[in-house]
């Protein structure tokens, strides 16, 4: 404190000294908050420092120190209640080693003079001469911090009443009562913190009472000791009053904050607030490196600790995925998304091959087998749907067909739904119709063309079940490093047995592709996929979308268009410019006919891809009068219910389990 003096300062600093003076001249008793200008005997490494703390020992090893009260306390044994006595003082021991020793007495004793007295377990009160006898007229209360076998100690922690002896009368384990938690609890004496002692001797009752507690809690209302003991034969009529510090090979520093005695009446008590401080970081400047070095290493350990705890939560989660019991049987098709991650360099923006609408596809090599995979990510929310769906991944794993792309498995995670395929080295078809890639040749297109109808043919027919596609187009036909056509994107077809009602649900499609009757009814059949397979193959021949708008007045249905200079006779004039008319006219001819024969707005009417097959192969004659009533129909009315127009009136019930349902988020992740 830098702070100028003021008068009142001073004033208040001669009423402190005067209180002081008067109390101390009062020899039954006295009040130490702080022992500065204390009247006090001492020897020993005793030692009242400046700023009045009472050290009684330091770390030297096997020395004692005493600070007893100058003036004898009178007692007298022939009138029981002036034996009485009351005092209490804060102290605070702080270990130095591992081994603590040896402790604290409060003593009342004939003399100040303690020759000859012993340290260690004496605790510089007797020696091995004196000790026990009855000659002494030595009371002491030990804070004993070693256990010593020799006098019966419970342990090295303990409080004790001595009377000549060093074996104590009564002794416990130092505790306090604390009645806020309603039980005892365990202190440690050299702790570095602290502690309260109540010293209470009733002459009349004959009873000691010992109290312990820790700073700053108020006398808890059960002593720690309570002990039936008479005095008169040990307190002579002058007595001395005060404390006794000794140790050993192992040392403490034993510290005295605060001393309240009173022979008439109970001792008032200590106030906390003006007892003087430790000096400040003892331990660590007498041991520096000690200290820093292991707080160095504990905190490099809690810092290692912390690294890998975030490392371990950081890897879990950016690997975590969701696996349910029910997956289990699914065994080699679940992908681990920690496998996925590493296989797509961490779905890195260089491995996109293509986004759709709900999902984006990455390329991937899986690490063991360096077999090329495209994985497609979908964003999903709700669980709903999600076993039935992952149970028709599963089956649709199981379809084998060179013109499929094989579907070789799946993972789940938290809002995500991962695909993984064969990766197809050319990409899809529609890029090489519409897109920047080289024009195909006859030959190629009229390969593709059958492969696909073979596929077709091969979901419609050949499996155990029926499975439709739903979205036969360009864009899910992909190519592989031979050109084959392969049709990909199971994810919106549905399953369903020979024989039972097609579900009705999961209306899913694409526009220009949709069949008129599907229009109407929202339900999928085979018809329907032949009906998007004739839009395809037109899609082939011509070069052009199902719909064109750009640059157009209005827009340009392809059905209609190549119905239109078919009935003009000039059906040839809509095959792809860019084939520069390097085909054979039957097989062109052959391929649009058929086209409108699959696409005929009469469901009844279209072929099946079995059909479709042996046209494209030459094992069936096309009939070619089967397009005959398309023109009388015309161009108007059926046509149509496929535009767009129609399809965005469909039914609110139908759009809503577009939504509802998990194929939704498959509805235009077609690549
Ligand atoms: C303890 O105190 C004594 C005397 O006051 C001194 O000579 C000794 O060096 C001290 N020991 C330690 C370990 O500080
Ligand atoms: C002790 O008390 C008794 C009885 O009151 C008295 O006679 C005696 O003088 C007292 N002794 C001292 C030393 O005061
Ligand atoms: C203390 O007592 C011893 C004898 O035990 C004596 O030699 C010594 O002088 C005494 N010291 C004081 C200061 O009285
Ligand atoms: C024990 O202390 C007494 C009294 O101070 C003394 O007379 C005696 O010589 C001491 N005994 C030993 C063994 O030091
Ligand atoms: C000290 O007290 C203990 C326990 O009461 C006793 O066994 C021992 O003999 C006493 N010591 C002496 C020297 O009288
Ligand atoms: C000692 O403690 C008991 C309770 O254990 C109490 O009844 C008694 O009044 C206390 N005596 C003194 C002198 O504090
Ligand atoms: C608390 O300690 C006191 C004194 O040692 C003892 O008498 C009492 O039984 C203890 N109470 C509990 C609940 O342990
Ligand atoms: C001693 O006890 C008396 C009576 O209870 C009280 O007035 C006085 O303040 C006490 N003094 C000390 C120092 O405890």
């Amino acid at each position: 404190m830098t702070t100028t003096p003021k008068p009142v300062h001073f004033l208040l600093l001669f009423y402190v000294c005067l209180k002081t003076l008067v109390l101390a001249q009062d020899e039954n008793q006295f009040i130490y908050n702080g022992f500065q200008g204390a009247n006090l005997h001492l020897d020993g490494l005793a030692q009242n420092q400046p700023n009045g703390l009472l050290q009684l020992t330091n770390a030297s090893e096997k020395q004692s120190g005493h600070a007893f009260y100058q003036l004898p306390i009178k007692f007298n044994d022939s009138l029981p209640q002036t034996l009485s006595f009351s005092t209490n003082f804060v102290f605070i021991m702080v270990p130095e080693y591992p081994v603590n020793g040896h402790g604290i007495a409060f003593t009342i004793s004939p003399s100040t003079n303690f020759t000859g007295a012993f340290t260690t377990e004496y605790l510089g009160i007797l020696n091995s001469t004196n000790n026990g006898l009855s000659s002494n007229h030595l009371l002491a209360i030990e804070l004993d911090t070693s256990k010593n076998e020799q006098f019966n100690d419970i342990d090295n922690n303990h409080v004790g009443i001595d009377v000549n002896n060093l074996t104590s009368i009564d002794s416990a384990t130092a505790s306090y009562y604390s009645s806020r938690e309603g039980k005892n609890k365990t202190l440690t004496l050299v702790s570095g913190n602290p502690i309260q002692v109540w010293i209470d001797y009733d002459g009349v009752e004959n009873l000691l009472n010992v109290t312990l507690a820790p700073i700053p809690s108020p006398k808890p209302n059960r002593p720690l000791l309570t002990t039936p003991i008479d005095l008169s034969p040990i307190l002579l009529d002058s007595m001395y009053v005060g404390f006794s510090s000794s140790t050993g090979a192992a040392a403490t520093n034993h510290y005295i904050l605060g001393w309240s005695f009173n022979k008439s009446g109970t001792s008032q008590n200590i106030e906390i607030s003006k007892l003087p401080s430790l000096p400040q970081q003892r331990k660590s400047r007498e041991k520096p490196g000690t200290a820093i070095i292991v707080s160095l290493v504990t905190l490099s350990i809690m810092l290692i600790i912390t690294i890998i705890v975030i490392v371990c939560h950081v890897r879990r989660k950016k690997y975590e995925d969701i696996q349910e019991d029910w997956e289990q049987e699914y065994g080699t098709q679940r992908f681990s998304y920690k496998d996925l991650y590493k296989a797509t360099k961490g779905f890195k923006s260089k491995e996109l091959l293509g986004a759709g609408g709900f999902g984006k596809v990455y390329r991937g090599v899986i690490p063991s087998s360096k077999e090329l995979i495209a994985v497609k990510k979908i964003s999903h929310d709700s669980k709903q749907g999600m076993r039935e769906f992952v149970a028709e991944i599963v089956s649709m794993g199981r379809l084998r067909h060179r013109n499929l792309v094989r579907l070789l498995g799946y993972c789940r995670r938290k809002g995500e739904l991962l695909l993984v395929y064969d990766y197809m080295p050319n990409g899809s078809l529609d890029k090489f119709l519409f897109g920047s890639k080289q024009a195909l040749n006859w030959v190629q297109r009229c390969q593709i063309l059958r492969g696909v109808a073979s596929a077709l043919q091969y979901l419609h027919e050949e499996w155990e079940q029926v499975v439709l596609h739903r979205d036969v187009k360009a864009s899910n036909v992909l190519l592989d490093a031979d050109l084959n056509g392969r049709l990909g994107d199971f994810g919106l077809a549905r399953l369903y047995d020979h024989g039972k009602n097609p579900e009705t649900t999961n209306v899913v499609g694409t526009l220009g592709y949709l069949a008129p009757e599907f229009s109407r009814t929202g339900q999928a059949t085979t018809s329907t996929d032949v009906y998007s397979f004739g839009v395809f193959m037109l899609e082939v021949a011509c070069g052009r979308k199902p719909i064109e708008t750009q640059g157009l007045p209005e827009e340009r249905v392809l059905i209609d268009w190549v119905i239109e200079y078919w009935k003009q006779g000039a059906i040839l004039e809509t095959s792809d410019p860019r084939l520069r008319g390097e085909y054979l006219k039957e097989e062109m001819e052959l391929v649009l006919k058929l086209g409108l024969f699959c696409s005929h707005p009469n469901a009844a009417v279209r072929p099946s891809m079995r059909q479709v097959v042996q046209y494209l192969d030459g094992d069936a004659l096309f009939p070619n009068d089967i397009l005959l009533d398309i023109a009388s129909i015309g161009t108007l009315g059926v046509r149509n219910e496929a535009s767009p127009k129609f399809v965005i009136s469909f039914p609110s019930s139908i759009l809503n389990s577009f939504h509802d349902s998990m194929s939704s988020s498959l509805l235009h992740s077609g690549r």
